[in-house]
């Protein structure tokens, strides 16, 4: 497990900058390790990378299901997943998109990458992270971003963490969101502020922020093209009427911490 969550920072901190530079920056005001309350996965709702099957995957690592949520308007299926032993380990927010609610176009498109993971699939299994279909055109993904901001994420991306997040409860120093966020600000990052800066609320036991997504030169069929990539989140979790921090996610927060990859924002 220790490997996946290594190879998955690994491969998020080479297209995400910010969050490596933030991360840092929390480590060096503090003598313990910076702890993920979650990492975020984003798929389809179809053939072997959908959710059914990455809960089969992330089964085998430990994980059982722990919760699941609705996003209407995003047209969006996810549940979240907890390891069924180490309570220090992150959650796993895995959220598909629900294919048929969009374009024959969209469908016919993302059905093709389906295809082609599949293929790959069946050959050498499912790993992670990888993205399991070549590269697309800029012109794929300036169609697919007409309809759907994640389509077309997921599209140029495949399946990568779309973020890590930092949980404040287990921060040395900065001990509250509102510090996290003052902090984050000052070094110069842009948060997400969709909403509001803080999404959730004590009496909903969580909340979150996330600083906007990092402009990379992303490689398209046709050549390299900016656009935003992985976002950093911060979660500060509150204790539950049992006393219990609460460990699960907020739809209506999820909902605009999802905004943190669009490309106007
Ligand atoms: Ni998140």
């Amino acid at each position: 497990m220790t490997t996946l969550f290594e190879n998955l920072w690994n491969d998020y901190v080479a297209i995400t900058p910010d969050a490596l530079t933030i991360h840092n920056k929390f480590s060096n005001l503090s003598s313990k390790p910076i702890v993920n309350d979650h990492i975020a996965l984003r798929t389809f709702n179809d053939g072997l990378i959908s959710l059914k099957h990455i809960g089969e995957y992330l089964a085998k690592h430990g994980y059982a299901e722990a919760g699941e949520y609705h996003f209407k308007e995003k047209k969006l299926y996810a549940k979240h997943f907890a390891h069924k032993t180490d309570k220090n380990a992150p959650k796993i927010f895995v959220s598909e998109l629900l294919l048929e609610e969009f374009s024959a176009e969209l469908q016919m498109f993302c059905r093709g990458l389906i295809a082609q993971a599949n293929w790959k699939i069946k050959n050498n299994g499912l790993q992670l992270p990888e993205r399991h279909w070549g590269k697309i055109s800029r012109e794929a993904y300036e169609r697919l971003l007409e309809e759907s901001e994640y389509a077309a994420w997921l599209a140029a991306f495949g399946l990568r963490a779309n973020h890590f997040t930092v949980s404040i409860n287990h921060l040395e120093t900065l001990n509250s969101i509102e510090s996290v966020n003052q902090f984050v600000k000052e070094a110069g990052f842009e948060l997400n502020t969709s909403g509001s800066e803080i999404k959730g609320s004590e009496e909903v036991c969580l909340k979150q922020s996330s600083t906007m997504a990092s402009i990379v030169d992303w490689a398209f069929e046709d050549g390299n093209y900016p656009i935003r990539s992985c976002f950093y989140e911060f979660a500060e979790r509150f204790a539950m009427q049992n006393g219990e921090l609460y460990q699960g996610f907020v739809a209506a927060s999820a909902d605009k911490i999802f905004e943190s990859t669009n490309v106007a924002a």
